[in-house]
């Protein structure tokens, strides 16, 4: 059987007008994502915010997901110049239910808002659906992450409840956002 990433290296669905997506690997770790993933303003909505970040764990982190049957790290870089502007993440795939959980990360502040994120996903989602094969799409965010909330808007996920204060931080509970997209 074909592993995800093999399937994902097969498809041709891996650029966008901007964008090229590829698996990530660890010669694409660079001193700017070690720095970011260290910096609250960029993961303190996520839970990588957890974790002090070294080159040596982002290795490990890259090795875990590019070896798991139910995991898929796809990186994002820019045409133009080649440079890595975040990551997308399915994890917890299942072949069996045919679903599986999205989460993203885009670490250059300099290329918020311009819809790359949105751009990204949605190619994703485009080969999620039909190469990978599954039929529902399931991601969680912080209430007050405005900018999720407007992405998945956009690309037409369902809010499909809010699990109260499910996120502690600094000293205050957060309600999470579960939304779905199905094919
Ligand atoms: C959240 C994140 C993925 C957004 O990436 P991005 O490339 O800036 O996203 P896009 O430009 O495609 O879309 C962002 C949308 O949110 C809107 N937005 C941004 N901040 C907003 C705010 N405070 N209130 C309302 N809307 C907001 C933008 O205007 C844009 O919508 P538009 O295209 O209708 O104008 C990126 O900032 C990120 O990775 N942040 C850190 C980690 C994180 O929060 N990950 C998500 C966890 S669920």
């Amino acid at each position: 059987m074909k592993s995800y990433q093999d399937i994902f290296q097969s498809s041709k669905k891996t650029t966008t007008k901007r964008l090229i997506l590829r698996i990530l690997q660890k010669s694409d770790i660079n001193y700017d994502y070690v720095e970011a993933l260290n910096n609250e303003s960029i993961v303190g909505m996520t839970e990588a915010r957890h974790t002090k970040w070294t080159k040596k764990k982002i290795e490990d982190y890259i090795n875990l997901n590019n070896n798991s049957p139910s995991m898929l790290l796809i990186g994002v870089f820019l045409k133009e110049n080649n440079i890595h502007l975040g990551n997308i993440r399915l994890s917890n795939i299942s072949r069996i239910h045919k679903r599986t959980e999205i989460s993203m990360l885009f670490y250059r502040k300099d290329y918020w808002n311009k819809g790359i994120a949105t751009e990204a996903l949605e190619q994703v989602i485009n080969l999620t659906f039909s190469e990978i094969r599954l039929r529902r799409i399931c991601a969680d965010y912080f209430e007050n992450n405005y900018a999720s909330k407007r992405i998945f808007e956009k690309l037409g996920f369902i809010v499909e409840g809010i699990y109260k204060e499910h996120f502690y931080k600094n000293g205050n509970f957060i309600n999470s956002v579960r939304v779905a997209l199905m094919q």
